[in-house]
């Protein structure tokens, strides 16, 4: 008789971006007239760079001949990928990791989910609050964790970092000692970032109490300020304790076309192999076609049109950070990232302001309380959408006032 897994029955609800989706739609059908402005998931809008798409149409053109044909792709990834990447994204920001350490994937997601499988089921994880879900629902799926208590909304076992206007919206080292630090920097969903000072501390903290970092920097294209790390392996010795894991999806459009890498350098020689085997048993890689797109985000054309996309969506972020703070709210993020994080009036609940504002103007944006129990009070806002619909959001919220 088959018994199914019973950690996933303590998954809490649905997955947030379901809820806010159904929300959505039973608006919409109760009031069709009106134009919803959706600043809610984290889904890049605009088209690929045109030398991503000159690379998809060669790659589909090379799949039509024998002789340029490809089969399933090597376990790691195809090494020019992982070459050009060392070359750009660690050598260029004088970062030591070799093309043997980069295990290119389908996205940062997966990874993000499955890297935890390394790792023993007793190990004790610590994510800052709020929190990508990912790192946290993975660990429950897989029986790290007790259960989730309604009152505080958190998880049996789990180590809570919370980041709260009071600390600044950054982690601060936990009472207790983790196994496994999860963190995100330019952060989902506040927007924040570490310095690198900041990110050296978390470092060393790791080294002293034998933890390992599980880094997720997916949104580092978006650090436009000095002294804010792009990688974690500008710091010193976290070759020794950190994973990190990166993603073309925010960087180059790629949500669609799904590439990813992470990183496990080979001082961490175990967890090194143990990746490896696990991509050569479980995993089959990403389709020649989308690496080769990925390599050609790092020519100097791919670069240069990367970086005016970007652009686009740090002036979208720049229009909601003001707005929302002329609005009259108190608003963080949105400068080396994507999403603008800010708090809600006073005696509202996250939720109750996700439907007050979908209702009075339309806008559809993320509760808080969505990523952890700290981020009660507070919603975010995302800078990926169309660059008028998102003045016009902004204007309705600065109508509505704080
Ligand atoms: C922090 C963070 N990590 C990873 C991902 C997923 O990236 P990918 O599209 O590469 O799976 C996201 C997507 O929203 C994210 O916010």
């Amino acid at each position: 008789m088959y018994r199914i897994n019973p950690h996933y029955a303590k998954l809490t609800g649905s997955y947030l971006f379901s809820t806010v989706a159904q929300k959505q739609h039973a608006f919409q059908d109760a009031h069709p007239e009106v134009e919803i402005i959706r600043l809610s998931i984290g889904d890049v809008t605009q088209p690929l760079a045109p030398a991503v798409i000159a690379a998809l149409h060669e790659g589909v053109d090379e799949m039509s001949r024998a002789e340029t044909f490809k089969g399933y792709a090597p376990d790691l990834g195809y090494a020019f990928l992982r070459e050009t990447i060392v070359e750009h994204d660690y050598k260029a920001r004088g970062c030591h990791v070799e093309a043997d350490e980069v295990f290119v994937s389908d996205g940062a997601k997966c990874d993000c989910g499955n890297i935890q499988e390394l790792f023993v089921p007793e190990s004790r994880i610590a994510v800052c609050d709020p929190v990508y879900p990912v790192y946290v629902d993975s660990n429950v799926m897989a029986g790290r964790t007790g259960v989730c208590d309604p009152k505080t909304g958190r998880y049996e076992g789990v180590i809570y970092m919370p980041c709260t206007r009071e600390n600044g919206f950054k982690p601060e080292f936990p009472k207790e000692t983790p196994d496994l630090i999860y963190l995100c920097f330019p952060n989902n969903p506040i927007g924040g970032v570490l310095t690198k000072e900041e990110l050296q501390g978390w470092v060393d903290y790791a080294l002293r109490v034998g933890a390992i970092i599980l880094y997720d920097s997916a949104y580092e294209a978006f650090i436009g300020e000095e002294g804010i790390p792009h990688s974690i392996y500008e710091c010193e010795g976290a070759r020794g304790c950190a994973i990190e894991f990166r993603s073309f999806s925010k960087t180059a459009g790629f949500t669609g076309l799904r590439l990813g890498y992470t990183v496990i350098p080979k001082d961490l020689k175990e967890l090194h192999d143990m990746w490896a085997r696990r991509h050569g048993t479980k995993y089959n890689g990403a389709p020649y076609i989308v690496q080769k797109a990925g390599a050609a985000v790092y020519t100097p054309e791919g670069q240069r049109q990367i970086f005016e996309t970007i652009g686009y969506y740090k002036r979208n972020a720049q229009v909601i950070l003001d707005g929302v703070r002329a609005a009259g709210y108190y608003a963080v993020g949105g400068t080396n990232s994507p999403y603008v994080w800010y708090a809600v009036p006073e005696g509202m609940t996250s939720w109750g302001y996700f439907d007050y504002l979908l209702e009075k103007a339309g806008v559809v944006c993320t509760p808080g309380s969505g990523f952890g129990p700290s981020g009660e009070g507070y919603v975010r806002l995302t800078a990926f959408g169309d660059y008028q619909k998102t003045v016009e959001a902004v204007e309705r919220i600065r109508r509505l006032g704080a």
